[in-house]
């Protein structure tokens, strides 16, 4: 009986040192493609998977998440990063549901950190061991800085849109990625798709050429429709996820978290005729490319 109990308690205690954290970069080759709008956006669907979810705006030059969410942090990385508060004490909980760790927006000496400072700012990232998620927004293109915090993730988002610039670069920051880190997971989501076969084959593209030239094998995670409701969104400092929760882009990142919580998406499970209907129609589509 008292053995049963104390095995019982070890493998409580086993259990509960072995939660950890998963980490997600969000990433891009080219600049505004929408990695931000994306982090946010994802890190509420997740919560809204009754899953905890830390969010850190890891874009040391211009940081914006707070803009987005509408908050001035009082205490922000710079502060963390400076040693004057602990990474614990610049938590920030919004209303939506989610904590995040501000950037330090205009603080441009930061966006070349020490290697020093790097290694103890992600290793104070990875002793934050309390939630089912880390979304970590970051910076565009092939830094050392952005390249650091994707490779300490577990898995990496790389943001494209359906511009040949995106998705030239887009293979730039995939083959950067590989070279370091070679075995990370890496994902593909396409933004600003302008119809379901658009989004598609941009990813399929982008995942063919990683998988033929350079042998990288680059899973689809899906593709957010072009929304007008983004940029009104950001106008007005109220993430669509939670002002516009029906429109095109939530329904699509809503999808994008039921796939990265390995949850059937009760919009699958509950249309099931629609999905029906959707596979049948599928070629019909008109591509406005
Ligand atoms: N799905 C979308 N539909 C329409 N507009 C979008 C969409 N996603 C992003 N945008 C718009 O694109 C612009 C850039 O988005 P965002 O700031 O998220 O990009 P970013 O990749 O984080 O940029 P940066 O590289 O500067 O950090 C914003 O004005 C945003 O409103
Ligand atoms: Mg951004």
């Amino acid at each position: 009986m008292d053995q049963a109990a104390n095995l019982r308690r070890l493998v409580l205690e086993t259990d509960k040192t072995q939660k950890k954290t998963k980490t997600i970069a969000v990433t891009s080759g080219k600049g505004g493609v929408g990695k931000t709008s994306l982090s946010v956006s994802l890190a509420i669907a997740l919560a809204q998977n009754n899953l905890s979810v830390t969010l850190l705006d890891a874009d040391l030059g211009l940081a914006n998440i707070n803009v987005i969410l509408g908050i001035i942090p009082k205490y922000n990385l710079y502060h963390v990063i400076k040693g004057k508060k602990k990474l614990k004490e610049v938590i920030i909980e919004v209303p939506e549901g989610i904590k995040i760790i501000a950037g330090a927006s205009g603080f441009h000496q930061l966006a070349n950190l020490e290697q020093k400072q790097r290694m103890d700012f992600i290793k104070a990232i990875s002793d934050l061991d309390a939630d089912d998620y880390m979304i970590v927004d970051t910076g565009a293109g092939v830094s050392q800085n952005v390249l650091s915090f994707v490779i300490a993730a577990d898995e990496v988002i790389v943001v494209t849109t359906p511009e040949p610039t995106a998705i030239t670069d887009a293979y730039g920051i995939i083959k950067s990625i590989a070279s370091q880190a070679p075995d990370k997971i890496i994902k593909l989501v396409v933004n600003r798709a302008q119809s379901v076969a658009e989004g598609k084959r941009v990813a399929q593209r982008v995942i063919n050429i990683a998988g033929q030239f350079l042998n990288i094998k680059v899973e689809d995670l899906g593709f957010v429709f072009d929304d007008s409701n983004v940029p009104r969104s950001v106008r007005n400092q109220k993430p669509f996820m939670v002002s516009y929760p029906k429109s095109r882009a939530s329904t699509c990142v809503a999808v994008i978290a039921d796939k990265i919580c390995n949850k059937t998406s009760e919009r699958e499970r509950g249309s099931g005729l629609t999905n029906f209907f959707k596979n049948l129609f599928v070629g019909v589509e008109t591509d406005d490319e």
